[in-house]
């Protein structure tokens, strides 16, 4: 039987450090983790989290001032927000919960950008109240947030006609799209926006969620830049920021390649250096700074062999990671206290929601799983907590930050009784 080590061959996703057979995650056994704080449990590594912030910061403040609007929907954990508020992160936030979110992490409210879709007035009130910058996604909401205000700096997300993404559910900046003013529409919104008496300051696009391809940027950038100069020959409006959304993927699987961001930096900077007198970039990643930082501990409850199919049965399920179920999203798995053990056969990883399509992993080659193991998800920290759910009545697990040896819980599991704590009876169902 090939070793599990096989299938690291060339491998992209993160390579952890193996001690007799233990698998090491900031400076710790996962199995321990594991035992001192229960599963299933979603650990981040401190140090991977701000190594991934400023390598991205990096690559494109080196070439020009440029802002990481951190996208906090991949994960919106107070400790996780802290650290990247401490390393001078900006927010990309989507609703006013997200806004108060971080504002609570200690982020400045210039420092966050809210950037919704079908945006109530509602909302657009307490958006003002937060002091937060608010980049306009249609003709209706500007009309409607200049009845509150015109005296604030704002900002348009366009619909750029360039879709990217691992699934068609998360591509987001096609032709009729739902999101942004659409292209046609640009330069007459931008002329609207100053006689209504806003101060215009960037354009943004977002087109779709982890790619590993770097053509959708250099397509998008290529439009923007179009635009900026369009805007400023027509209405005389001289923008300051460009900002070409998020996205930057991840490897998931062994034989996915990196993107390489200082190429993808190079290009782009220069792009928008000939072309424009843009001064300032902007871009936010979600899933790169957070993904790789953090994985999901399950424990192994039951095996079975079904015949055609063995399953590995453990207590997460698609209340705690709804990617592969959702998305058919490959995660890598493996066997944090039997780590690079020679493989047996090859399993499903299973969870406990009493549906089929409640699953972690399909077909992968395992070392002899037993009750008691403890699985490890990889690239858990983006879209994991944050799309967890309580379907089947299942309390939200916890959330444990390592650094350097030390873990700290930064979220309490839920109690059965936390499931009911907003659940009325009414008095005359209780006789
Ligand atoms: N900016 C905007 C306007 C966005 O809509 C998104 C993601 C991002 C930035 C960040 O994208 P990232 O860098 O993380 O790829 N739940 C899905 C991903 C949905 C992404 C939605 N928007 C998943 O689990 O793959």
């Amino acid at each position: 039987m090939p070793a599990q080590q096989v299938h690291y061959g060339g491998m992209r996703v993160r390579d952890f450090e193996n001690d007799n057979g233990m698998m090491i995650f900031g400076g710790m056994r996962a199995a321990d983790i594991a035992d001192r704080f229960g599963t299933p449990v979603y650990v981040t590594d401190e140090q991977i989290l701000r190594g991934n912030y400023r390598r991205i910061h990096e690559a494109f403040n080196s070439r020009m001032p440029t802002e990481i609007h951190y996208a906090c929907k991949a994960n919106t954990n107070l400790a996780i927000l802290s650290i990247l508020n401490q390393e001078g992160s900006h927010i990309d936030a989507v609703s006013i919960g997200e806004v108060l979110t971080c504002l609570k992490a200690g982020f400045p409210a210039d420092r966050i950008m809210y950037t919704g879709v079908n945006v109530s007035d509602a909302e657009l009130k307490a958006l003002l109240e937060t002091g937060c910058r608010i980049n306009v996604d249609s003709e209706s909401e500007l009309e409607r947030l200049a009845k509150l205000t015109t005296d604030i700096p704002i900002s348009f997300r366009i619909t750029p006609g360039v879709a990217s993404g691992h699934s068609a559910k998360v591509m987001t900046g096609g032709k009729g799209a739902k999101f942004g003013i659409p292209y046609n529409r640009v330069v007459d919104v931008y002329a609207r926006a100053k006689d209504l008496g806003f101060d215009v300051k960037g354009i943004h696009a977002h087109t779709g969620s982890g790619g590993l391809s770097t053509e959708p940027f250099s397509e998008v950038v290529d439009v923007l830049c179009g635009l900026v100069n369009d805007i400023e020959a027509e209405t005389g409006i001289r923008l300051e920021f460009l900002d070409f959304g998020g996205g930057v993927g991840v490897p998931y699987k062994a034989q996915e390649e990196e993107i390489d961001l200082d190429e993808l930096a190079e290009e782009i900077v220069e792009t928008v250096r000939e072309e424009t007198s843009i001064k300032t970039l902007a871009l936010e990643p979600g899933r790169y700074i957070v993904c790789d930082s953090t994985i999901l501990l399950t424990r192994c409850v039951d095996v079975k062999d079904a015949g055609p199919k063995k399953y590995v049965g453990v207590d997460a399920g698609f209340n705690t990671l709804i990617r592969p179920a959702f998305y058919d999203s490959y995660h890598y798995v493996a066997i944090a206290n039997k780590f690079n053990r020679a493989c047996t056969a090859k399993y499903d990883v299973v969870g406990p929601i009493c549906e089929t399509g409640d699953y972690l992993a399909h077909d992968r080659a395992l070392p002899d799983p037993e009750e008691g193991d403890v699985v490890a998800v990889y690239n858990a920290g983006a879209y994991g907590f944050t799309m967890s759910s309580n379907y089947n009545s299942r309390p939200l697990c916890a959330e444990v930050l390592v650094n350097n040896g030390e873990a700290e819980l930064i979220r309490e599991a839920e109690s059965i009784e936390e499931l009911w704590r907003h659940q009325r009876i009414p008095e005359r169902l209780m006789r």
